[in-house]
């Protein structure tokens, strides 16, 4: 069950846990005391803990003094900004592996990106080691060049950049399937998730700015993307299960390139609805 405490000694009757509960199922007793009226309501978004301004409540078990406190720790306007200016698509890489214990915070941290009614359903598959995705790019450049060589690549660009990452591999050793990278994530979701892709592409663009904020270099792998559909059998190969539903690839790894100033872009293209 969702484990709904109060700390009554903490608890000053304030009222926000309830104010603030998205499903309604809170409410404050005769006492002016917060119950749980109805714990199969409970979406489990835990915002009663986090509103809390004294650490009274508790909820699926959870310590409010274990949550990280807000205050003084939000990141400027004016940082973010620069973050999501000045994040870039990077395409060159060092040799080196990213430490496991980097790639684990950071998953973690991606994994408190936003679901749909709270699913927290997606499954991070990552590659952790560049031998792996050596192997595994390897493996998959062998069989889009089956295919090119058969002429069962797909026509349009799917089959033009799938045609280059095989040129470029066989002709001058270069990687265009991962630009180089060590490391690979594929975010999924199970069947039966109220918004299944929504839920995978939030994950990684909250890795993507996350990583980026700790000198960690990403690129959105659409040409991966294409590769995994012509070959389909490398999912169940890196253990996806036959049932989720792959919301897309990102590959990442320490950058071997660093960037001075932002593009620039915009103005946004906006349409005002007037009435
Ligand atoms: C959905 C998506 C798929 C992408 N696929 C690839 C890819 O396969 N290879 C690549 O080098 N860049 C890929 N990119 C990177 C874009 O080319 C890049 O975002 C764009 O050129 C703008 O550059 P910036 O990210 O540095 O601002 C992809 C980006 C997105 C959003």
């Amino acid at each position: 069950m969702v484990q709904f405490q109060v700390d009554e000694q903490r608890c000053i009757q304030c009222g926000e846990c309830a104010l603030d509960c998205p499903a309604g199922v809170i409410a404050m007793d005769d006492d002016n005391r917060p119950q749980m009226r109805d714990s199969n309501g409970c979406i489990q978004c835990q915002h009663c803990l986090a509103i809390c301004p004294t650490a009274a409540v508790s909820i699926l078990g959870k310590d409010p003094e274990a949550s990280l406190p807000l205050a003084g720790k939000m990141p400027s306007g004016e940082q973010l900004t620069a973050l999501v200016k000045g994040r870039r698509t990077v395409r060159r890489y060092q040799e080196a592996d990213l430490a496991p214990e980097q790639i684990d915070e950071l998953l973690n941290i991606a994994s408190h990106a936003p679901t749909g009614v709270n699913a927290n359903a997606v499954l991070f598959t990552v590659v952790k080691k560049r031998a792996v995705l050596n192997k595994l790019r390897d493996d998959l450049v062998a069989k889009l060049g089956k295919l090119k060589e058969d002429g069962r690549l797909p026509e349009g660009p799917a089959g033009e950049y799938m045609s280059a990452v095989v040129n470029a591999w066989q002709e001058k050793g270069q990687d265009v399937l991962f630009r180089g990278a060590p490391h690979l994530l594929i975010t999924s979701t199970p069947a039966g998730v109220p918004c299944p892709e929504q839920d995978c592409l939030i994950a990684l663009t909250t890795f993507d700015l996350v990583a980026q904020a700790h000198g960690v270099g990403t690129v959105w792998d659409g040409i991966f993307m294409w590769a995994l559909a012509a070959c389909p059998e490398i999912r169940g190969q890196m253990g996806i299960p036959a049932e989720h539903r792959i919301g897309y690839a990102m590959a990442f790894g320490a950058p071997a390139v660093e960037y001075h100033r932002c593009v620039q872009r915009g103005p946004a293209q906006v349409n005002e609805v007037q009435r």
